[in-house]
């Protein structure tokens, strides 16, 4: 018994000071960045863009793994499964906290699995639908959505992602309850949504204010009491007297528990750089998306923003009684 005890904390000294050796000349191979989402969404646009700007000050490569599904849980177990070395890493938004209250048997906990690196972006979201849609404005969307909500389609990216958390706002605050068609990501669901498939969406702006401005799809509010800069004659919802529909997205990236310091601080000086960049933060502006300051793209910035997120809207979900499994 004793021997075992001593062998196995032996192996565990010895992968210790492996991990500590390995992080010296860190990075010395390229580094993977999990994307849990489907390609040609929000997701998939901020970490190409930080996966480039990162690699530029790391001088490594940085290769996007897009592992979409179960509102981007099976993506973010492979990250919390890999080795802590900071060759692995995760981009990830909201659904880190909310898949938590939404997933009975998550294969991992979004703090005791994970060291976070810090915070990327804030974005706003808005309310889009089919080009076809029987509304000219917000107005008559309102009153028509409240006549036939059973009858009307809403995309989202799964149970759990930010355009579901939003729908959900959505639902309550107008009390209807729509029939929703979850994808992998809002990328495919967008694409679903300007060939007509779909009805309406609340998703993030990076594709839908092109494809409203490319008048591919039409847009009725900005979420919340703000309007969006690229589109400035679209009202907030709260404009129309709708409350407590109010929600920003914010990416961060996090390695897995156990990622040496030695590793850690170079991965947070790098994330520090690329949101202080200019061509980064011009890029993110012209999707509708801020970079946050160099001093929120830090490990206890992206902590508490994850403590807050998990204690607000994980009550929501509860309330609502939503649950994927
Ligand atoms: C995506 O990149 O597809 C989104 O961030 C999904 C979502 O959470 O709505």
């Amino acid at each position: 018994m004793i021997l075992k005890l001593l062998r196995n904390a032996l192996v565990g000294v010895t992968a210790m000071i492996g991990l500590q050796a390995m992080a010296q000349d860190f990075p010395s191979r390229p580094i993977t960045m999990v994307m849990p989402y489907a390609p040609g969404g929000p997701g998939d646009a901020i970490t190409r863009l930080f996966a480039g700007a990162m690699q530029k000050q790391l001088g490594q490569q940085i290769v996007v793994d897009n592992t979409a599904g179960a509102s981007g849980s099976i993506g973010t177990a492979k990250v919390a499964r890999a080795k802590a070395d900071g060759y692995t890493l995760l981009m990830i938004h909201v659904s880190h906290a909310t898949n938590t209250a939404m997933y009975k048997n998550l294969p991992y906990h979004p703090v005791d699995d994970f060291e976070p690196i810090g915070r990327a972006t804030i974005g706003p979201m808005l309310i889009v639908a089919r080009n076809d849609f029987p509304a000219k404005d917000l107005k008559e969307w309102l009153a028509y959505v409240k006549a036939n909500a059973p009858k009307i389609s809403l995309a989202h990216a799964g149970v759990g992602s930010a355009s579901h958390l939003c729908a959900l706002m959505m639902m309550n605050a107008l009390n209807v309850k729509f029939n929703e068609i979850p994808y992998k990501g809002t990328g495919p669901a967008l694409t679903d949504l300007m060939g007509g498939q779909v009805d309406l969406m609340c998703d993030q702006t990076s594709g839908t204010v092109p494809s409203v401005k490319a008048e591919k799809i039409k847009a009725y509010a900005a979420i919340g009491k703000t309007r969006l800069g690229g589109l400035p004659d679209l009202p907030a919802i709260a404009e129309a007297g709708v409350q407590g529909l109010d929600i920003t997205i914010s990416f961060g990236l996090y390695a897995p528990k156990g990622t040496p310091k030695a590793v850690m601080e170079p991965l947070t000086a790098a994330l520090q750089k690329s949101v202080a960049d200019p061509e980064v933060r011009q890029r993110l502006e012209a999707m509708g998306i801020t970079a946050v300051s160099p001093e929120m793209a830090r490990p206890e910035a992206l902590r508490a923003h994850l403590k807050y997120e998990m204690d607000s809207l994980n009550n929501l979900l509860l309330k609502a009684g939503v649950k994927a499994n």
